[in-house]
This record gives structure tokens, sequence and C-alpha cells, in this order.
């Protein structure tokens, strides 16, 4: 059928519902695969890019939220809540507008991107800015679901893995098999358990015959899984990704060491550099976390770790217009001209 019914009706067999859950959809997933060129060309591989931008609320959320909104409307919750920085309270807020639930977001003051607080706002979520980081966030929006009548919807919900471990199926269905090595940002740790346990379970009794190496990369200001050590003052410009403490962390351990891959810290300068050459080059806008993926297999490559002529897809989990402002700092000022051929020629070089 061309219609796309998102991913819950997509991959019904493979997910925790039954023919009378309630769905509660915006027809999420089926995201593009795009092949990366440029990044081939540097890598001496075959690389694709998951685009996880194009999702509803343009981030891989949307997966893991239309099945943990679905499960707690099935539960017969009224209100969720969820600790963020930023798409996470996003795609909560628009999930549970759709479902006409209460959504309570809690996220670090002052560090989260624009686009994101004003997607939690236009959905109507009640937007708490917390002051301290995201794992105090954490911390208080677990203890606010133990003590009051409200279902979390962060990524330690299992109905958010479970939803999130569909793209690597698409992605399986698209390449015939999984890939060599599959590349992704990591913060708190939710997504690269979910995409290990996808490509898991697509190996074990599903179309593929074998499973990829996980590559994670985490900002090396907030690398914890990288040192072996809680980082209480995460810093770096990649604020999705900016986590001390991360959840997930033993999942993430066990993907890297069952998959025999890596995880690896990546600067915010090569951060900013695979995000101004993936808009470039690639012509892929994505928000600076998501470039991590792709600097940590840059990198890799230039360390001569890299065998040349393998598949590797590179996950980018969010969109560019996010976060607009390091595509306007790291560019040139517009230059304002009259209504005038000759002098907008001019300015053009033309
Ligand atoms: N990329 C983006 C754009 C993200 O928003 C996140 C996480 C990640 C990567 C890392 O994924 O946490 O599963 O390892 N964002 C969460 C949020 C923390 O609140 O939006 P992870």
């Amino acid at each position: 059928s061309p219609f796309w019914p998102g991913l819950i009706e997509a991959y019904r067999d493979r997910l925790p519902v039954t023919a009378s859950t309630p769905v509660v959809t915006l027809q999420e997933g089926a995201t593009p695969l795009v092949p990366a060129p440029e990044l081939s060309r540097r890598t001496g591989c075959d690389v694709y890019l998951k685009v996880e931008g194009a999702n509803p609320t343009g981030s891989f959320k949307d997966r893991g939220m239309t099945m943990a909104i679905t499960k707690a409307v099935e539960e017969g919750a009224q209100a969720v809540i969820c600790a963020s920085t930023g798409n996470t309270s996003a795609s909560a807020a628009a999930y549970a507008a759709r479902a006409g639930l209460v959504c309570a977001v809690l996220v670090p003051q002052g560090k989260i991107a624009t686009g994101k607080l004003a997607q939690a706002l236009v959905h109507g979520a009640k937007l708490l800015q917390v002051q301290g980081n995201f794992d105090d966030c954490l911390a208080l929006a677990s203890k606010l679901a133990i003590d009051y009548p409200v279902s979390l919807v962060n990524s330690v919900n299992q109905f958010r893995i479970e939803g999130q471990k569909t793209a690597s199926f698409e992605i399986v269905d698209v390449l015939g098999d999984a890939p060599d090595i599959h590349c992704l940002p990591v913060g708190n740790a939710g997504n690269i358990t979910a995409y290990w346990q996808g490509y898991r379970e697509y190996a074990d009794d599903g179309p593929a015959t074998r499973r990829p190496r996980m590559f994670g990369f985490q900002a090396a200001g907030a690398a914890p899984i990288v040192s072996g050590s809680v980082v209480e003052n995460p810093s770096t410009i990649a604020t999705a990704i900016r986590i001390g403490n991360p959840a997930s962390w033993t999942k993430a351990l066990a993907a890297r060491d069952e998959s025999g891959g890596r995880i690896d810290a990546v600067t915010d300068r090569a951060i900013l550099a695979a995000y101004r050459l993936l808009a470039r080059t690639e012509a892929v806008f994505v928000e600076p976390a998501s470039a991590a993926s792709v600097a940590g297999l840059l990198q890799v490559a230039e360390a001569g770790e890299l065998e040349p002529g393998q598949r590797v897809v590179c996950t980018v989990t969010g969109n560019g217009l996010k976060d607009p402002e390091w595509a306007i700092s790291g560019a040139p000022a517009p230059v304002t001209v009259p209504v005038d051929a000759a002098a907008a020629a001019a300015q053009l070089g033309l």
C-alpha cells in the first residue's frame, strides 16, 4: 500500500500491542536512508544517513513516543511526564496533545534549543525550567512519577525502546541486510540500546543474516561512558547530549561489547565541522548532537581504524531547524542591497 500507517501498524507483529490497543500515531517512521557520497569518498566505505529529523516532530523520539503514549492511554493514564534536553519534550508534548493527555516536562534552564522549547509550548505542555542539568531533571521526573498519578515517558520506559528499535528494522528492510557498522550519538543511551535490540531481533528470527558493530559517540565534555565515571557538570554545544549520568549506561556497554563495537568521545570542534560538512556537501541539515555520529565515523577513519569497503549507516537524530543558532553564527552576515539588479549582481560577484 502507498499509505504509510505509522510504525506501530507497520511492525505490529514485533511490538507489544494487541488488536484492541488504541494506537496514537502521527505517521512517524519510514524516514529516508540517504546515500552520503562525500562521506563515502572520505572513508572509502559505503555510507548512508538515516535521517530521523524527517519524523513528525523532527527527531527519532517520535518512534518511542508513539509506543509510550499508546501504552499510557491503554493503561488509562491521564497525564505523562518527562525530563528532557528538548527533543523528548517536543515529542511527548505532541503525542500527548494528540491523545488528549496532560503533559508535564522538566528541562534544564537555559540549556535547550529554542525550537524545541517552542514545540513543547505550542503543543500545550506544562513546562518547568529546572535549576539543574538533565540528570537532575530525570531524577526529579522519576520521583514525581512514583509519588503522583503521572506516567514517566523517558527511555527508562521500555515501550520507548520498543518503538525506537524499529529504525533498525527499516534499515534492514531497505538494505536487504544489516550494515557492517552503525554509528549513533549517545546521550542517555536509550537509542543505542534500542537499535541494538532491533538488530538482534531481526537477526534472530527476521530478515537479517547478521548484526552490525555498534559505534556510539559522546561529546567530549559529556562522555561518562568513555571515561567510566559520572560527569557532574557535563558541557557541550550539543545540548541534546549534555548528559553526565546516562540511564541506559550498562545497556550501551552491552551493545558495544556484544557487537564488537566502540564508544568514543568527539570534541565540540569535530561535531561542528561534521555539522557543516553534512549541510554543505550531503545537503542534510541536522542539529549539532546529530553530527556526533558523523564526527565519530570520520575520527575512526582518520585514525586508520576503519577498514574500507564496509557498509556504514550513521543515524542523524534531529532536524537542524530545531537549533538554528549554530548555522547562523557560523556563516557570514547576510548583505543588504537596494532593489537594483546591478547592485545585487555586484554583491553576488556575477
Ligand atoms: N540526538 C538527539 C538529537 C537527541 O535529542 C538525543 C537525546 C540523542 C541524540 C541521544 O539519544 O539519549 O537515546 O542516547 N535526547 C534526549 C532528550 C535526552 O531529552 O531529548 P539517547
